[in-house]
């Protein structure tokens, strides 16, 4: 099944993959900046208090990229109050995006990075008591893999939130602004869809997710699941 906008600025150009995250982290952190309050259209305020929410146990962060977005999330948690996980496992196929997070985590014993792709997760079932996948659904070359491998390491309790990149809706200036940074986005590989809500909430239910509460802020469509 498929989220595709059927919106007609959207070219029809696939993910690269691993491949289309060659450049450096850094760089990906400032361009992401630009891209989150060009395409998304949430101040990221927003996107962190809402991940920040779903930290358990034994947390998953999937498609952890250069990994500023999870310390940042980390940081947003400590200041509104609340236990941190005790283990992190954080997972991404690029090899560039993650020497960033190896970086930047070098000192975090309890934090461990994995390459690899998140339809083939080398831990056992029911592990997790939190998924967050933040700026990357609508990156996924094959998102119900993905969604079918997570819900296998969930535990029935757990939580995962998602957002998702919708396409360009509102007035005139902020769809011409999206549909800018879409465009960049596809050509670079690291944008695979853009998703409407209707036919994204069916895909997680056709996964076996009951969603258990979404909402649309500016682009974007935040999900939290649990198992069904
Ligand atoms: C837009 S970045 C977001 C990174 C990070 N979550 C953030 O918010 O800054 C998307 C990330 O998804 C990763 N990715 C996409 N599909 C993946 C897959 N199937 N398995 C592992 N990583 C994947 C890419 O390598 C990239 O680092």
């Amino acid at each position: 099944m498929t989220t595709e906008s059927k919106n007609s600025d959207t070219p029809k150009v696939q993910a690269k993959g691993a491949d289309a995250y060659r450049d450096p982290s850094w760089w990906y952190d400032i361009r992401g900046f630009f891209i989150l309050m060009g395409t998304y259209q949430v101040m990221i305020w927003t996107h962190l208090t809402f991940f920040a929410k779903n930290l358990g146990q034994k947390h998953l962060e999937a498609a952890i990229g250069s990994g500023t977005f999870l310390a940042l999330t980390l940081l947003t948690k400590k200041i509104t109050g609340g236990k941190l996980p005790e283990e992190i496992i954080g997972i991404d196929y690029a090899e560039r995006m993650l020497k960033g997070a190896q970086t930047l985590f070098k000192k975090h014993k309890n934090i461990q990075l994995i390459q690899a792709d998140l339809g083939n997760i080398n831990y056992p079932d029911a592990y997790f008591d939190s998924v967050n996948i933040a700026h990357s659904f609508h990156a996924f070359p094959d998102p119900d893999k993905v969604l079918k491998e997570l819900h296998r390491v969930m535990k029935p309790t757990a939580h995962l939130y998602v957002d998702v990149l919708l396409a360009p809706g509102g007035g005139y200036l902020r769809t011409t602004i999206a549909n800018r940074v879409n465009r960049f986005c596809f050509k670079k590989g690291i944008l695979a869809r853009t998703c409407d809500a209707e036919t994204t909430k069916a895909q997680f239910e056709n996964n076996h997710f009951n969603v258990i509460n979404s909402y649309i802020k500016g682009n974007t469509y935040h999900i939290i699941a649990k198992k069904e």
